[in-house]
Protein backbone atom coordinates (compact mmCIF):
# COMPACT_ATOMS: atom_id res chain seq x y z
CA UNK A 1 0.00 0.00 0.00
CA UNK A 2 3.09 2.35 0.94
CA UNK A 3 4.55 1.10 -2.74
CA UNK A 4 1.00 2.20 -4.55
CA UNK A 5 1.01 5.66 -2.62
CA UNK A 6 4.29 6.66 -3.29
CA UNK A 7 3.75 5.25 -7.15
CA UNK A 8 0.45 7.51 -7.53
CA UNK A 9 2.01 10.41 -5.93
CA UNK A 10 4.53 10.45 -8.11
CA UNK A 11 2.46 10.38 -10.72
CA UNK A 12 0.29 13.38 -9.91
CA UNK A 13 3.46 15.45 -9.35
CA UNK A 14 5.03 14.60 -12.76
CA UNK A 15 1.78 14.67 -14.60
CA UNK A 16 1.41 18.54 -13.46
CA UNK A 17 5.29 19.24 -14.20
CA UNK A 18 4.56 17.63 -18.26
CA UNK A 19 1.18 19.87 -18.12
CA UNK A 20 -0.37 16.10 -18.65
CA UNK A 21 -4.22 14.84 -19.10
CA UNK A 22 -4.42 10.65 -18.07
CA UNK A 23 -7.36 9.21 -20.17
CA UNK A 24 -8.45 6.03 -19.42
CA UNK A 25 -11.03 3.63 -20.92
CA UNK A 26 -13.46 2.03 -18.98
CA UNK A 27 -12.00 -1.66 -19.77
CA UNK A 28 -8.70 -0.41 -17.41
CA UNK A 29 -7.80 -1.76 -14.68
CA UNK A 30 -9.26 -0.11 -11.32
CA UNK A 31 -5.84 1.01 -10.12
CA UNK A 32 -5.38 3.13 -13.51
CA UNK A 33 -8.63 4.29 -13.65
CA UNK A 34 -8.66 5.61 -9.95
CA UNK A 35 -5.34 7.86 -11.44
CA UNK A 36 -7.10 9.01 -14.41
CA UNK A 37 -8.58 12.28 -15.54
CA UNK A 38 -11.05 11.10 -17.60
CA UNK A 39 -12.99 7.48 -17.63
CA UNK A 40 -14.87 7.22 -20.29
CA UNK A 41 -16.15 5.43 -23.55
CA UNK A 42 -14.18 5.60 -27.00
CA UNK A 43 -16.76 8.62 -28.15
CA UNK A 44 -16.07 10.20 -24.69
CA UNK A 45 -11.99 9.80 -25.12
CA UNK A 46 -11.48 10.83 -28.48
CA UNK A 47 -13.89 14.34 -27.50
CA UNK A 48 -12.22 14.61 -24.49
CA UNK A 49 -8.78 14.06 -26.87
CA UNK A 50 -9.92 16.84 -29.35
CA UNK A 51 -10.30 19.43 -26.58
CA UNK A 52 -8.05 18.86 -24.20
CA UNK A 53 -5.37 22.42 -23.04
CA UNK A 54 -2.79 19.54 -21.88
CA UNK A 55 0.73 19.27 -23.67
CA UNK A 56 0.92 15.68 -23.10
CA UNK A 57 -2.04 13.04 -23.79
CA UNK A 58 -1.31 9.81 -21.53
CA UNK A 59 -3.83 7.15 -23.37
CA UNK A 60 -4.39 3.99 -20.89
CA UNK A 61 -6.37 2.48 -23.54
CA UNK A 62 -5.10 0.31 -26.45
CA UNK A 63 -2.98 1.69 -29.81
CA UNK A 64 -5.86 2.74 -32.16
CA UNK A 65 -7.31 4.96 -29.22
CA UNK A 66 -3.80 6.88 -29.02
CA UNK A 67 -3.95 7.22 -32.70
CA UNK A 68 -7.07 8.84 -32.49
CA UNK A 69 -5.60 11.28 -30.00
CA UNK A 70 -2.91 11.86 -32.24
CA UNK A 71 -4.58 12.28 -35.03
CA UNK A 72 -7.03 14.88 -33.15
CA UNK A 73 -4.35 16.89 -31.60
CA UNK A 74 -1.18 16.84 -33.63
CA UNK A 75 0.66 19.54 -31.56
CA UNK A 76 0.34 17.22 -28.57
CA UNK A 77 2.59 14.45 -27.07
CA UNK A 78 0.67 11.40 -27.46
CA UNK A 79 1.92 8.42 -24.84
CA UNK A 80 0.55 4.57 -25.27
CA UNK A 81 2.00 3.33 -21.43
CA UNK A 82 2.20 -0.18 -22.99
CA UNK A 83 3.46 -0.29 -26.78
CA UNK A 84 2.26 -3.57 -27.61
CA UNK A 85 -1.40 -2.60 -25.98
CA UNK A 86 -3.28 -3.35 -29.74
CA UNK A 87 -6.85 -4.34 -30.78
CA UNK A 88 -6.97 -7.68 -32.31
CA UNK A 89 -10.49 -6.55 -33.91
CA UNK A 90 -8.80 -3.39 -35.48
CA UNK A 91 -6.14 -6.37 -36.95
CA UNK A 92 -9.19 -7.83 -38.86
CA UNK A 93 -8.82 -5.58 -41.82
CA UNK A 94 -5.83 -3.86 -43.57
CA UNK A 95 -6.06 -1.04 -45.73
CA UNK A 96 -5.14 -2.87 -48.48
CA UNK A 97 -7.88 -5.10 -48.27
CA UNK A 98 -9.92 -2.41 -47.65
CA UNK A 99 -9.03 -1.04 -50.95
CA UNK A 100 -10.03 -4.10 -52.52
CA UNK A 101 -13.22 -4.58 -51.08
CA UNK A 102 -14.00 -0.81 -52.02
CA UNK A 103 -13.00 -2.09 -55.66
CA UNK A 104 -15.81 -4.06 -55.67
CA UNK A 105 -18.40 -2.24 -54.02
CA UNK A 106 -18.01 1.27 -56.57
CA UNK A 107 -19.37 4.57 -55.15
CA UNK A 108 -20.10 2.93 -51.74
CA UNK A 109 -20.05 5.22 -48.75
CA UNK A 110 -17.56 3.27 -46.11
CA UNK A 111 -18.31 3.38 -42.55
CA UNK A 112 -15.39 2.61 -40.06
CA UNK A 113 -15.88 1.44 -36.36
CA UNK A 114 -13.16 3.50 -34.62
CA UNK A 115 -11.17 0.49 -33.65
CA UNK A 116 -9.32 0.52 -36.66
CA UNK A 117 -5.75 1.95 -37.31
CA UNK A 118 -4.95 5.16 -39.04
CA UNK A 119 -4.26 3.51 -42.63
CA UNK A 120 -8.05 1.85 -42.55
CA UNK A 121 -9.32 5.43 -41.43
CA UNK A 122 -7.87 6.70 -44.31
CA UNK A 123 -9.63 4.96 -46.77
CA UNK A 124 -12.99 5.93 -44.97
CA UNK A 125 -15.68 8.65 -45.24
CA UNK A 126 -17.05 8.31 -41.67
CA UNK A 127 -16.04 6.69 -38.54
CA UNK A 128 -18.39 5.90 -35.37
CA UNK A 129 -18.21 4.56 -32.00
CA UNK A 130 -20.56 1.81 -30.34
CA UNK A 131 -21.97 4.81 -29.19
CA UNK A 132 -22.97 6.82 -32.00
CA UNK A 133 -22.88 3.83 -34.96
CA UNK A 134 -26.99 4.43 -35.86
CA UNK A 135 -26.44 8.03 -36.07
CA UNK A 136 -24.12 7.74 -38.10
CA UNK A 137 -25.47 5.39 -40.62
CA UNK A 138 -28.56 6.71 -40.37
CA UNK A 139 -27.22 10.60 -41.33
CA UNK A 140 -25.96 8.99 -44.82
CA UNK A 141 -27.63 9.64 -48.23
CA UNK A 142 -29.60 6.70 -48.60
CA UNK A 143 -29.38 6.46 -52.58
CA UNK A 144 -25.28 4.81 -51.96
CA UNK A 145 -24.54 1.87 -50.61
CA UNK A 146 -22.99 1.40 -47.31
CA UNK A 147 -19.94 -0.74 -46.76
CA UNK A 148 -19.35 -1.53 -42.92
CA UNK A 149 -16.11 -2.65 -40.99
CA UNK A 150 -14.94 -4.05 -39.57
CA UNK A 151 -17.05 -5.69 -36.90
CA UNK A 152 -19.87 -7.98 -37.89
CA UNK A 153 -21.45 -7.72 -35.00
CA UNK A 154 -21.96 -3.91 -34.58
CA UNK A 155 -22.66 -4.15 -38.31
CA UNK A 156 -25.80 -6.03 -38.14
CA UNK A 157 -26.96 -4.66 -35.31
CA UNK A 158 -26.81 -0.89 -36.76
CA UNK A 159 -28.17 -2.60 -39.57
CA UNK A 160 -31.33 -3.68 -37.79
CA UNK A 161 -31.97 -0.53 -35.32
CA UNK A 162 -31.53 1.93 -38.98
CA UNK A 163 -33.11 -0.33 -41.48
CA UNK A 164 -30.49 0.13 -43.57
CA UNK A 165 -29.03 -2.68 -45.87
CA UNK A 166 -25.02 -2.61 -45.31
CA UNK A 167 -22.07 -4.34 -46.97
CA UNK A 168 -20.45 -5.82 -43.67
CA UNK A 169 -16.80 -6.74 -42.70
CA UNK A 170 -16.16 -10.43 -41.82
CA UNK A 171 -14.40 -9.38 -38.36
CA UNK A 172 -15.09 -9.11 -34.57
CA UNK A 173 -13.77 -8.78 -31.10
CA UNK A 174 -12.51 -11.78 -29.94
CA UNK A 175 -13.85 -11.42 -26.81
CA UNK A 176 -17.46 -10.47 -27.15
CA UNK A 177 -17.66 -12.54 -29.69
CA UNK A 178 -17.17 -15.21 -27.04
CA UNK A 179 -20.27 -14.76 -25.44
CA UNK A 180 -22.78 -17.16 -25.78
CA UNK A 181 -26.65 -16.58 -24.84
CA UNK A 182 -25.86 -19.93 -22.92
CA UNK A 183 -23.65 -18.29 -20.75
CA UNK A 184 -25.75 -15.21 -20.21
CA UNK A 185 -28.97 -17.76 -19.36
CA UNK A 186 -26.76 -19.26 -16.78
CA UNK A 187 -26.23 -16.70 -14.74
CA UNK A 188 -29.98 -14.75 -15.45
CA UNK A 189 -31.15 -18.47 -13.82
CA UNK A 190 -29.21 -17.07 -10.65
CA UNK A 191 -30.27 -13.83 -10.61
CA UNK A 192 -33.82 -13.56 -12.24
CA UNK A 193 -34.65 -10.18 -11.55
CA UNK A 194 -31.49 -8.87 -12.87
CA UNK A 195 -31.78 -6.75 -16.32
CA UNK A 196 -29.14 -7.79 -18.88
CA UNK A 197 -26.95 -5.10 -20.18
CA UNK A 198 -25.34 -5.55 -23.88
CA UNK A 199 -22.15 -4.15 -25.31
CA UNK A 200 -23.47 -4.35 -29.38
CA UNK A 201 -19.62 -5.98 -30.08
CA UNK A 202 -21.49 -9.38 -28.76
CA UNK A 203 -23.30 -11.70 -31.02
CA UNK A 204 -26.88 -11.34 -32.12
CA UNK A 205 -27.95 -14.11 -29.90
CA UNK A 206 -26.80 -12.14 -27.20
CA UNK A 207 -28.20 -9.03 -28.36
CA UNK A 208 -31.49 -10.32 -28.20
CA UNK A 209 -31.56 -11.64 -24.67
CA UNK A 210 -30.68 -7.66 -23.84
CA UNK A 211 -32.68 -4.88 -21.72
CA UNK A 212 -30.72 -2.14 -23.04
CA UNK A 213 -27.97 -2.35 -26.07
CA UNK A 214 -25.12 0.11 -25.18
CA UNK A 215 -22.08 1.40 -25.46
CA UNK A 216 -20.04 1.28 -22.01
CA UNK A 217 -20.71 4.21 -21.17
CA UNK A 218 -24.14 3.80 -22.51
CA UNK A 219 -24.60 0.94 -19.96
CA UNK A 220 -23.20 2.79 -16.99
CA UNK A 221 -25.68 5.67 -17.79
CA UNK A 222 -29.05 2.94 -17.99
CA UNK A 223 -28.09 1.73 -14.17
CA UNK A 224 -27.67 4.80 -12.68
CA UNK A 225 -31.12 6.20 -14.44
CA UNK A 226 -33.21 2.67 -13.83
CA UNK A 227 -34.43 1.64 -10.28
CA UNK A 228 -33.54 -2.17 -10.79
CA UNK A 229 -30.67 -3.51 -8.14
CA UNK A 230 -29.70 -5.93 -10.56
CA UNK A 231 -27.96 -6.20 -13.66
CA UNK A 232 -25.69 -8.89 -15.48
CA UNK A 233 -23.14 -7.01 -17.52
CA UNK A 234 -21.94 -8.14 -21.05
CA UNK A 235 -19.24 -6.46 -21.65
CA UNK A 236 -15.43 -6.63 -20.97
CA UNK A 237 -14.79 -7.09 -16.89
CA UNK A 238 -12.71 -4.02 -16.16
CA UNK A 239 -16.01 -1.55 -16.58
CA UNK A 240 -17.47 -3.55 -12.98
CA UNK A 241 -14.67 -0.82 -10.82
CA UNK A 242 -17.24 1.67 -12.86
CA UNK A 243 -20.71 0.24 -12.17
CA UNK A 244 -19.41 -0.76 -8.35
CA UNK A 245 -18.20 2.56 -7.73
CA UNK A 246 -20.69 4.94 -9.31
CA UNK A 247 -23.77 2.83 -7.66
CA UNK A 248 -22.44 1.16 -4.47
CA UNK A 249 -26.23 0.43 -3.46
CA UNK A 250 -27.23 -1.93 -7.13
CA UNK A 251 -25.62 -5.46 -7.77
CA UNK A 252 -23.23 -5.98 -11.08
CA UNK A 253 -22.95 -9.66 -12.36
CA UNK A 254 -20.17 -10.28 -15.27
CA UNK A 255 -21.73 -12.14 -17.81
CA UNK A 256 -18.81 -14.43 -18.11
CA UNK A 257 -15.48 -14.64 -16.70
CA UNK A 258 -14.34 -15.33 -20.11
CA UNK A 259 -14.76 -11.45 -20.60
CA UNK A 260 -11.04 -10.23 -20.07
CA UNK A 261 -9.53 -8.42 -23.03
CA UNK A 262 -5.56 -8.94 -22.56
CA UNK A 263 -4.39 -5.67 -24.15
CA UNK A 264 -6.93 -3.58 -22.29
CA UNK A 265 -5.56 -5.28 -19.08
CA UNK A 266 -1.83 -4.72 -19.64
CA UNK A 267 -1.32 -0.81 -18.73
CA UNK A 268 0.20 -0.67 -15.23
CA UNK A 269 0.79 2.26 -12.90
CA UNK A 270 4.86 1.49 -13.45
CA UNK A 271 4.40 2.16 -17.08
CA UNK A 272 2.28 5.19 -16.61
CA UNK A 273 5.14 6.53 -14.69
CA UNK A 274 7.54 5.43 -16.93
CA UNK A 275 5.72 7.22 -19.51
CA UNK A 276 5.67 10.41 -17.68
CA UNK A 277 8.89 10.06 -16.72
CA UNK A 278 10.50 9.49 -20.05
CA UNK A 279 7.84 11.24 -22.57
CA UNK A 280 7.78 7.57 -24.12
CA UNK A 281 6.72 5.32 -26.02
CA UNK A 282 5.02 7.81 -28.32
CA UNK A 283 2.10 7.53 -30.94
CA UNK A 284 2.37 9.41 -34.09
CA UNK A 285 0.33 9.82 -36.70
CA UNK A 286 1.65 12.09 -39.95
CA UNK A 287 1.52 13.63 -43.40
CA UNK A 288 -1.43 12.52 -45.60
CA UNK A 289 -2.56 9.27 -43.83
CA UNK A 290 -3.25 11.73 -40.59
CA UNK A 291 -4.82 14.33 -42.79
CA UNK A 292 -7.32 12.15 -44.35
CA UNK A 293 -8.02 9.74 -41.26
CA UNK A 294 -8.95 13.46 -39.55
CA UNK A 295 -11.59 13.80 -42.20
CA UNK A 296 -12.95 10.54 -41.26
CA UNK A 297 -12.81 10.95 -37.53
CA UNK A 298 -13.98 15.16 -37.31
CA UNK A 299 -17.16 13.75 -39.75
CA UNK A 300 -17.96 11.96 -36.89
CA UNK A 301 -17.40 14.34 -33.98
CA UNK A 302 -20.00 16.38 -36.54
CA UNK A 303 -22.93 14.30 -36.31
P1 LIG B 1 -16.87 1.64 -26.27
O1 LIG B 1 -16.05 2.20 -25.16
O2 LIG B 1 -17.02 2.66 -27.35
O3 LIG B 1 -18.18 1.10 -25.82
O4 LIG B 1 -16.03 0.47 -26.97
C1 LIG B 1 -15.76 -0.75 -26.46
C2 LIG B 1 -14.48 -1.33 -26.92
O5 LIG B 1 -14.35 -2.48 -27.18
C3 LIG B 1 -13.33 -0.46 -27.02
O6 LIG B 1 -12.25 -1.21 -27.37
FE1 LIG C 1 -10.43 -4.60 -29.14
FE2 LIG C 1 -12.27 -6.18 -28.08
FE3 LIG C 1 -10.17 -5.47 -26.62
FE4 LIG C 1 -12.07 -3.65 -27.25
S1 LIG C 1 -12.32 -5.46 -25.96
S2 LIG C 1 -9.84 -3.39 -27.37
S3 LIG C 1 -12.65 -4.38 -29.30
S4 LIG C 1 -10.15 -6.71 -28.51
Amino acid sequence: AADLKQLTDEITRLKQQRNAIILSHVYQPPEIQEIADLVGDSLELSRRAAATEASVIVFCGVHFMAESAAILSPQKTVLLPEVQAGCPMADTITAEALRAKKAELPGAQVVCYVNTSAEVKAECDIACTSANAVQVVASLPADRPVLFVPDKNLGRYVAKQSGRKMHIWDGCCHIHDRLTAGDVLKVKSLHPQALVLVHPECRPEVVELADHVASTTGMLRFAGEKPAGEYIVCTEKGILHQFNKQYPGKKFYPASDKLVCRDMQSTTLEKVLKALQTLEPQVTVAGEIRERALQCLERMLAV
